[in-house]
């Protein structure tokens, strides 16, 4: 699959570049062959699964394991020729928290910033920076056991910012966090990436793609199977589903002719169903309140109306045609919408 120039983003220069990248484990295909790029200063959501393989790919990016074939060039750097130039302009944090429990926040950062070669002087100033910067200079010299989930999260976020990384992977930031905490650690992300930290995130929510990433891998079983600028992908795949069902069933067809042909705000493949509702793909905001002002502009009475979120499920049989290969939330989410 290619790249459109409809995405502004993909023509900034290219921070990382993976090419054709494979990992093998035994008889699993970890990474079968991947591509992608990630633009500078944006965030690129690598969306998959369980044993997509997301985390090895960061692993290869890191320098941490040995890709057995393909490319990969961040900032400028081979990954495998030029390991330790590389991994000095990374930052990394991963699924589970890298940060020592029984070290106190300020100490955690101290001895990162040593780890990374900083004077003493240099690690004492970036951790006092970086956790006033994290809002956790009250809680600087308490073990980090004793900090919230949040906390400790934003603890990690910091230890990953200490040597300055010109490109950050967030492997599942907020997997097993609360709707709060990963509201913190989504407000974090942005405020990183508005200082201009290039992002390459992992995730198994297609919300958190949303919420931070301005473009999408999709990847199943280590190969990639759609990639493009986040509207581009909704459209493709549905995004959210409007159904609107007529009170009077004599006007499905004719309503669902109206919407193709006026196409409110964008393209609209509107789709009448057996069962009396007409579904139509939505990719903004702007195209839902424009189909609704449509449907009531002809003086159609509406019956009932909703909007579908796809499920990552639902995203991957849009895109592959089969089942993700490990199910991901149950039914689709209902949300009400105001007429
Ligand atoms: N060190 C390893 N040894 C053997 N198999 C591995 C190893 N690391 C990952 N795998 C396998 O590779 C596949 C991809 O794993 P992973 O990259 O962790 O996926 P994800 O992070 O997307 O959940 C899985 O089938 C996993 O079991
Ligand atoms: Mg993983």
């Amino acid at each position: 699959m290619t790249r459109t120039d409809k995405n502004p983003e993909s023509g900034r220069p290219v921070a990382v570049s993976v090419r054709g990248l494979v990992k093998h484990f035994g008889e699993t295909k970890a990474l079968d062959g991947v591509d992608l790029d990630v633009h500078e200063g944006t965030v690129l959501g690598v969306l998959g699964p369980n044993g997509a393989g997301k985390t090895t790919l960061v692993r290869c990016l890191s320098t941490l394991i040995t890709p057995d074939a393909g490319q990969a060039v961040v900032a400028g750097y081979d990954v495998v020729r030029q390991p330790r130039q590389l991994r000095r302009v990374i930052g990394l944090t991963g699924q589970y928290a890298s940060v020592d429990e029984k070290l106190s926040g300020r100490e955690n950062l101290y001895l990162i910033g040593r780890l990374l070669d900083l004077s003493r002087k240099e690690a004492r100033s970036r951790a006092d920076a970086l956790l006033e910067r994290f809002s956790l200079t009250d809680a600087a010299t308490r073990p980090a056991r004793t900090y919230s989930g949040g906390m400790r999260r934003r603890l990690d976020l910091a230890a990953s910012m200490i040597g300055r990384p010109h490109v950050l992977y967030l492997d599942e930031p907020t997997t097993g966090l609360d709707p709060r905490t990963r509201n913190e650690v989504w407000a974090e992300v942005t405020h990183m990436v508005r200082e201009g930290v290039t992002v390459l995130l992992t995730t198994q929510y297609m919300e958190e793609a949303e919420q931070l990433a301005s473009e999408l891998t999709v990847i199943d079983r280590g190969r990639v199977i759609a990639n493009g600028g986040i509207d581009e992908l909704k459209a493709k795949v549905g995004g959210r589903t409007l159904r609107i069902r007529p009170a009077d069933p004599l006007q499905l067809h004719p309503l669902a002719q109206a919407l193709e042909q006026h196409r409110p705000g964008g393209p609209v493949p509107a789709v009448p169903t057996e069962s009396g509702e007409v579904l139509v793909p939505i990719v903004s905001d702007d195209q839902l309140t424009a189909v609704v002002a449509e449907v009531t502009a002809r003086g159609v009475t509406i019956g009932s109306i909703s909007v579908e979120l796809p499920s990552l499920d639902e995203v991957f049989l849009s895109l592959t045609g089969e089942k993700a290969s490990a199910p991901q939330q149950a039914a689709p989410e209902l949300e009400e919408v105001a007429v």
